[in-house]
């Protein structure tokens, strides 16, 4: 079928209006919404706070950063106020920590111009916020007819208009068709139906096309192609890079730790001294003279642009040794990123002060 048949069979008015019905039943209850039908908009900033977390991973894994961030900071005006480092220790373990330090950023720039502002163009003028947290802003808390594109829209639309050419090459073609079916009115639950439906129904594997409520417009389900788009050209296969890291402990207890440059990857963050990650296994070179241990595992982990293999050493420190230590009650692994609480987990066996007291 071709994309103006497919498009007679669903006016976009239609497509839009079956979503929308769809959605005032089926909305997911997620911490940030303000539920379909409920006469209210959503407060701007927990609509930011939480399209930002949302860009890195799921809704599963966003809600419980999402609670204790409202928690700890329920403005916008709060967040600004904030230790840089207390708000670095909370965004641990979401990755891409530039966006932590460009959520302070925001926080700080929109109290000092009285608010957030309403359209996608001046929001995107705010610092990290991209075209797509832009759009989703001024849809969800402002409803204006913008459109949203993610990952979930990308799959939808090339489902709906049986779309063949292969992301990202695909990328314009699926935002104009998104764009074509963005209602004027209700635009932000619209936004918000299509990512739904892209998460519960219109799903990467095995679609529930049996009980999609755009059914009847699916090209791809006529066509019998739904599950094997959108097509995706083959990634290059990530480098791998190596690294050392230095887990130091003093005899109080207390941990050898730095914090990294501001810019750079995990900028700003907690870490484990170490060398620099490189192509090939860097020399030894440890942050203070001691008798450092080679652990027989490393950690591996996977960046955006590499995986990492992370080689371990463990020492006890004497009182007096240089570097910064945090006292043992002070320190939390869940303050760290990913990488450094698995290098902590592995480590942590081999410097406890009482067995008993720290399994
Ligand atoms: N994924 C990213 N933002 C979302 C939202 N506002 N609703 C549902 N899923 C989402």
């Amino acid at each position: 079928m071709t994309r103006v048949q497919a498009q007679r069979q669903g006016a976009p008015g239609d497509i839009a209006q079956a979503l929308l019905v769809w959605y005032d039943r089926h909305a997911r209850d997620l911490l940030w919404r303000v539920p379909p039908g409920a006469g209210a908009r959503p407060d701007p900033y927990r609509v930011w706070l939480s399209e930002v977390m949302l860009q890195q991973t799921t809704v599963a894994a966003v809600a419980g950063y999402f609670a204790r961030f409202t928690t700890r900071w329920p403005s916008v005006e709060a967040l600004a106020a904030a230790q840089d480092a207390d708000v670095m220790a909370e965004w641990a373990g979401l990755g891409y920590y530039a966006r932590a330090r460009n959520l302070l950023k925001c926080a700080r720039a929109v109290v000092a111009r009285g608010g957030f502002p309403a359209t996608r163009a001046a929001l995107q003028e705010l610092p990290g916020i991209g075209p797509y947290t832009a759009a989703a802003i001024a849809a969800i808390a402002f409803d204006q007819p913008e459109t949203v594109v993610d990952g979930n829209v990308e799959r939808v639309m090339a489902r709906l208009f049986d779309e063949h050419t292969p992301l990202p090459r695909a990328k314009p073609v699926l935002t104009a068709l998104a764009a074509s079916l963005t209602p004027d009115h209700r635009a932000g639950d619209y936004a918000q139906a299509v990512m739904d439906l892209g998460a519960t129904i219109c799903t990467p594997r095995n679609p529930a096309c049996g009980i999609c409520p755009l059914m009847a417009g699916c090209a791809a389900r006529r066509a019998g192609t739904a599950a094997e788009l959108p097509r995706k050209l083959p990634k290059t296969p990530k480098p791998v890079r190596y690294g050392i890291a230095y887990i130091g402990r003093r005899v109080d207890g207390a941990w050898l730790l730095e914090r990294r440059p501001a810019s750079g990857l995990l900028g700003g963050m907690l870490g484990w001294p170490g060398s620099a990650w490189a192509e090939s296994a860097p020399a030894d070179a440890p942050p203070a003279p001691a008798a450092w241990e080679v652990l027989p595992d490393e950690v591996r982990h996977t960046f955006t642009h590499f995986h990492l293999r992370l080689a371990l050493r463990v020492a006890w420190l004497p009182m007096g040794a240089p570097g910064m230590f945090l006292d043992r009650d002070d320190f939390t692994p869940t303050a760290l990123p990913s990488v450094m609480r698995k290098a902590h987990a592995l480590a942590a066996p081999c410097l406890t002060l009482n067995p008993q007291e720290e399994p």
